[in-house]
């Protein structure tokens, strides 16, 4: 059984989907074990809870890279949004804007930047790079002219992680189109499109210069690599492992994020996390364990089975569950968080 409306969600959601779209959404690369142990390892997570403070006023405002959020809780990057609900990124973005959110656009996104734009939200556009950079410039450029206000770099996949469908492939239920929107036709097919093996740090940096906005580097898991993007110029790192759809076995974000954060403590660089996290209580431990914002993939998704209003029902649930665990460690604002995790997991 369900403990909340949150956790019931996917159960939900694979009711209704075409099984191949479920499937998709829900699968971890390899045997699973670091889609798994993601969430495992924000419930290791122990408080270490204030008392005798006053909590009456509780406020979840923040900033990140200068924009000012009602909610520390962002919608991570994913694509197929329009196989999930017919108005896909739009309906993502009208309830993420209502919620006064941030909303990261992936670049394989179904509805075009303009579009989404359109709504009011505040977003921030992820790309993969190709094998020859100037193939992205027209999508760069398509994001900055609709109003995206930084650049997400997902470095974490030079090749897509591998699995085994149980039945048919979600591209035999999905048109692939669906991915391409903002792509100039016939762009996958010309020599350089695709991705590439060789990105490193000078990447970060090429983005800020062809963009003119902050960028963030999606997908570290060490801080001698967090290191080096923000030598790089990046702006924010972010601790990923890609909902465990990379490297199997590659390390639960909630225990890498401490070794990172301490690696940045002296930068201005901002540290988010995602992957796994499925309450406010997950997401009051991210904070805890300091990140400066957090962001959810799945979930998201399975709330859009139910369009605008089941993604801005989760937003609200994520918010009320969030103040509530605020205010019992004691907490009134996102920065009173940092010190309430008693006992970190270990890393
Ligand atoms: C269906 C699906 C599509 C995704 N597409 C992208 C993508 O286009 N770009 C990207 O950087 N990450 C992508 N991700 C990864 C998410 O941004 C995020 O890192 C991950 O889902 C977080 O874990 P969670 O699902 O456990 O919250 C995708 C994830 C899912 C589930």
């Amino acid at each position: 059984m369900p403990r909340s409306w949150v956790d019931g969600l996917e159960a939900r959601a694979r009711a209704s989907l075409p099984a191949p779209v479920h499937e998709y959404v829900a699968h971890g690369a390899g045997a699973g074990t670091s889609r798994d142990e993601a969430a495992a390892a924000w419930r290791d997570v122990r408080f270490l809870p204030h008392v005798l403070h006053d909590v009456t006023d509780v406020g979840l405002a923040t900033e990140v890279l200068g924009t000012r959020l009602e909610t520390p809780v962002g919608v991570a990057p994913t694509s197929l949004q329009r196989a999930v609900h017919p108005d896909g990124e739009l309906a993502m973005a009208r309830a993420t804007a209502a919620a006064g959110g941030l909303m990261v656009v992936s670049s394989n996104a179904g509805s075009t930047f303009a579009d989404i734009a359109a709504t009011g939200v505040a977003w921030w556009l992820q790309v993969y790079l190709p094998s020859d950079r100037t193939l992205a410039l027209p999508l760069l450029e398509r994001a900055v002219a609709a109003g995206a206000r930084a650049v997400v770099l997902t470095v974490d996949t030079p090749v897509v992680g591998s699995w085994e469908p149980a039945g048919d492939r979600v591209w035999d239920v999905v048109d692939p189109a669906f991915t391409r929107v903002n792509f100039d036709e016939g762009h996958d097919t010309q020599p350089g499109a695709e991705k590439a093996l060789d990105l490193g740090p000078h990447d970060l940096d090429w983005l800020a210069e062809r963009t003119g906005l902050p960028v963030v580097a999606k997908g570290v898991l060490r801080a001698d690599d967090a290191r080096r993007c923000v030598q790089a110029g990046a702006a924010a790192v972010w601790v990923s492992n890609h909902g465990g759809r990379q490297l199997d076995r590659a390390v639960a974000p909630a225990r890498a994020l401490p070794a990172i954060v301490r690696e940045l403590a002296d930068d201005d660089a901002e540290v988010y996390v995602d992957g796994g996290l499925g309450s406010g209580t997950d997401v009051l431990a991210a904070l805890g364990l300091g990140a400066d914002a957090a962001f959810l993939g799945r979930l998201p998704l399975w709330a859009l089975v139910e369009g605008e209003h089941g993604v801005g029902r989760l937003q609200d649930r994520i918010r009320a569950e969030l103040v509530e665990a605020m205010r019992l460690a004691g907490c009134r604002r996102v920065a009173d968080a940092r010190d309430v995790v008693g006992s970190p997991a270990p890393v």
